[in-house]
């Protein structure tokens, strides 16, 4: 018998046992007309427990439960079939963008259910739901936490529109190993960085409260360690010592629970033995009673039942107790829950007390959420919802502040006003689909501007633009490059733009090396031939490796994928219209075999030998590398004193000077080493970060309070801090001081 036959009727029987037991036992109680948990004016927790006795069993466990609706976006997980939804379901994955749908649905659980309790309707609001901007990784690189907490504001905005009252976002798996195609989520390789974005994307989202109009309510996820996926290779097993996972995994979710995230999704990873989605010590000991986050878990896409391939669990009975018991509350998707909980509270296994604690978290959202109150959304059309221009205008300039401009040999961005003739060459020049990243919502990429667009758009009849796509992204073919050659020939500047297709990074989406394919980088060595100046436009979901063609082009923009007005932003740069800011939060290694590089590694025991003997050591792009067209000259770090106590805070302050000829915005990355401890530190960590506005002629003071137990303190493998006396060293730019920490 089929598998999916034999969980239909495993349920079935479950729930017929169940229900038989609830009527001998009489639990079925009455509703009364008017139940304290249906009046507003009675605090929160009194409407739980109010509901939650009068609860039977199965309704718990249809809380616990979430199934889907809708054709399923994401490739990695199909599931074309619409499930009939009962109306007694915890959470619904919408994947329709109907308000319409949506109240119907809704209406049922509020109107033929026992208990009228409304469904929460989810959805991967990643970058965007109808407005897609440039993917997190990108957002990072704008250092500006304003721009990604208003981008998650239309995002929330515009899915609530539709009916979505809860997103699985931010991803805050920091970056390691760039063969992994989940580093377009997160926010970098840095976990100050992730804390920070998460921060704002969390505020973003969920605004001044749940209950808000054009609020959703944020999802912290994988929690966690996923990110160390062996070899970059999707869902393996991780291997997350207990230093690493408090020095770089645990301080996003930490500060993102602090913000007031509602949600945490548990990740696909097996963490040194035990599964994420399984795993008491990170569910429970950590995030529930460390951490006292009172809203609950949502497992990965089928995770529980991932537990029997993973090898903890021998079936799914066993997999549904392990998740349980652990502190996971809700089943996305394997009905795992719903098929064994029953069961296991019948026979004892699993106490009724966990599965109503379980149940309290969930139903705790629902009531933030206002759901109760206000079970319905609008039904607005769709051009009074999508696409605000103000919206629009967000996006574009989202996009110029994520692109970074690695290379500009001889000043040669931005373009010359008398350049007449522009080649826009390559396979990412005209595309529209690639340019919207992975997880891009509900975005069409027939509202995304192409970069071809946004350059003729840009200078109109100023220049003539001469395209030729030159070749596909991969492949053999190189027909095209003669045509590539005869555009090239006409101009003075080649523009050419290549990259990766969207779904080579993303979930599922790893590689093996990250070059680009060869035949692109045939393309850059055919051109380069032609000796005219070639501005290279990489669009990616991670840095790529350019060890063989950064040498041959003249400026180089990594413009990652920017999502529905990367044209327009990127054609800004081009003219000087925009002064690139962006600075990277993410290492670009000089070749793949460097993987896992990331600046914030440990000192060497023999730092000049034990060198690769074919590469240098060092990457082609440092983490924080981003040019200007403007120059900016740093003064010397002036610090309020040079020996503090633990309970002082010691202020640090650079000026810097704008001393080009255009008006620009420098960030100051603030990082501090702590070259001797008790237990090793990285060579330096990013703790404080700040990007203003400096105009062409003017000076700007930045500052750094450093506050010893926050700033020079460190986890030690339990998560305790300890602050350690000693000499430190604070860094900005190429300046650095010492100071010292006593007693
Ligand atoms: C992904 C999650 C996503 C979920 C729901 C999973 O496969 O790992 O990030 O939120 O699907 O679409």
């Amino acid at each position: 018998m089929a598998l999916k036959s034999k969980i239909i009727i495993s349920v079935f029987l479950s729930l017929t046992y169940l229900s038989v037991i609830a009527q001998q036992k009489e639990v079925f109680y009455k509703v009364s007309e008017n139940p304290l948990y249906k009046n507003s004016s009675i605090p929160t927790e009194q409407r739980i427990e109010d509901l939650l006795q009068r609860m039977t069993l199965e309704e718990k466990v249809l809380q616990m439960t979430q199934w889907t609706y809708g054709t399923n976006a994401n490739e990695n997980n199909i599931e074309d079939k619409m499930n009939e939804v009962r109306p007694e379901i915890g959470s619904l994955l919408y994947r329709s963008d109907s308000p319409k749908f949506r109240n119907q649905i809704q209406k049922k659980a509020m109107e033929d259910s026992r208990l009228g309790i409304p469904i929460i309707f989810a959805f991967d609001v990643i970058h965007g739901y109808r407005t897609i901007f440039p993917i997190p990784l990108a957002q990072a690189c704008t250092w500006d936490t304003e721009l990604v907490k208003r981008s998650c504001a239309v995002a929330a905005k515009e899915s609530h529109s539709a009916g979505i009252d809860w997103t699985f976002s931010p991803m805050l798996d920091v970056a390691r190993d760039l063969r992994w195609g989940r580093v377009a989520e997160a926010y970098g390789e840095d976990p100050y960085a992730n804390s920070v974005f998460g921060v704002a994307a969390v505020q973003g989202y969920q605004g001044n409260s749940l209950a808000d109009k054009y609020t959703i309510a944020a999802c912290l996820k994988h929690y966690i360690g996923y990110s160390l996926s062996e070899g970059g290779r999707d869902y393996q097993y991780t291997d997350v010592s207990g230093q690493t996972l408090w020095e770089t995994f645990m301080p996003p979710f930490e500060a993102g629970i602090k913000a007031g995230a509602a949600t945490v999704m548990s990740g696909f990873n097996d963490i040194t033995g035990t599964p994420a989605t399984a795993n008491y010590y990170t569910l429970t000991d950590v995030l529930k009673n460390q951490w006292k986050h009172d809203g609950f878990v949502v497992s990965d896409w089928e995770s529980i039942e991932n537990l029997i391939p993973q090898g903890v669990a021998k079936d799914r009975k066993e997999a549904a107790y392990k998740c349980v018991m652990a502190g996971l509350e809700m089943d996305m998707k394997s009905d795992v829950y719903l098929e064994n909980l029953p069961l296991l509270v019948s026979e004892g296994k699993v106490p009724i007390e966990t599965i109503d604690e379980a149940v309290r978290r969930i139903l705790r959202l629902k009531f933030k959420l206002g759901l109760f109150d206000n079970p319905y959304v609008e039904e607005l059309p769709d051009n009074e919802r999508y696409l605000q221009p103000e919206f629009l205008e967000l996006a574009e300039n989202v996009a110029a502040e994520t692109m970074v401009l690695l290379k500009n040999e001889n000043s040669i961005l931005p373009l010359n006003r008398m350049v007449k003739n522009i080649a826009v060459i390559g396979p990412m020049a005209n595309d529209s689909l690639h340019i919207m990243g992975s997880w891009e919502g509900i975005g069409k990429s027939d509202d995304a501007e192409t970069l071809l667009e946004g350059i003729q758009k840009e200078f109109g009849n100023k220049a003539n633009i001469n395209y030729a796509k030159g070749c596909d992204f991969d492949g053999l073919d190189s027909l095209g490059f003669a045509k590539a050659r005869i555009a090239a020939e006409k101009s003075e500047i080649i523009i050419l733009c290549i990259g990766e297709k969207r779904q080579w990074s993303g979930e599922s989406g790893s590689r093996s090396n990250i070059s680009l394919p060869a035949i692109q980088e045939e393309l850059v060595a055919e051109l380069s031939n032609l000796n005219k100046p070639i501005v290279l436009v990489i669009s990616s979901g991670r840095p790529n490796e350019l060890s063989r063609i950064h040498s041959k082009v003249d400026a180089i923009i990594e413009i990652w994928q920017p999502g529905l007005r990367g044209g327009s932003a990127l054609a800004g740069i081009l003219s000087g219209r925009t002064n690139p800011s962006a600075k990277l939060a993410i290492t670009f290694p000089l070749t793949s075999g460097q993987q896992p590089m990331y600046y914030n590694r440990r000192q060497s025991s023999r730092p000049i030998y034990g060198q690769y003997r074919d590469v240098s050591k060092d990457p082609l792009y440092d983490f924080g590398h981003g040019l200007s067209f403007t120059e900016y000259k740093y003064g010397e770090i002036q610090l309020s004193d040079t020996i503090i106590d633990k309970s002082q805070t010691l202020i640090a302050e650079i000026e810097i000077e704008n001393t080009g000829k255009f008006d620009g915005k420098e960030t100051m990355l603030w990082f501090i080493s702590d070259p001797v401890a008790n237990i090793s530190r990285p060579i330096k960590e990013l703790k404080y970060f700040e990007k203003k506005s400096i105009k062409a002629g003017e000076k700007m003071v930045y500052s750094f309070e450093i506050v010893p137990e926050r700033d020079l303190s460190y986890p030690d493998n339990t998560g305790k801090r300890h602050l350690e006396a000693g000499d430190f060293y604070l860094q900005v730019g190429n300046k650095k001081v010492k100071f010292e920490l006593v007693d």
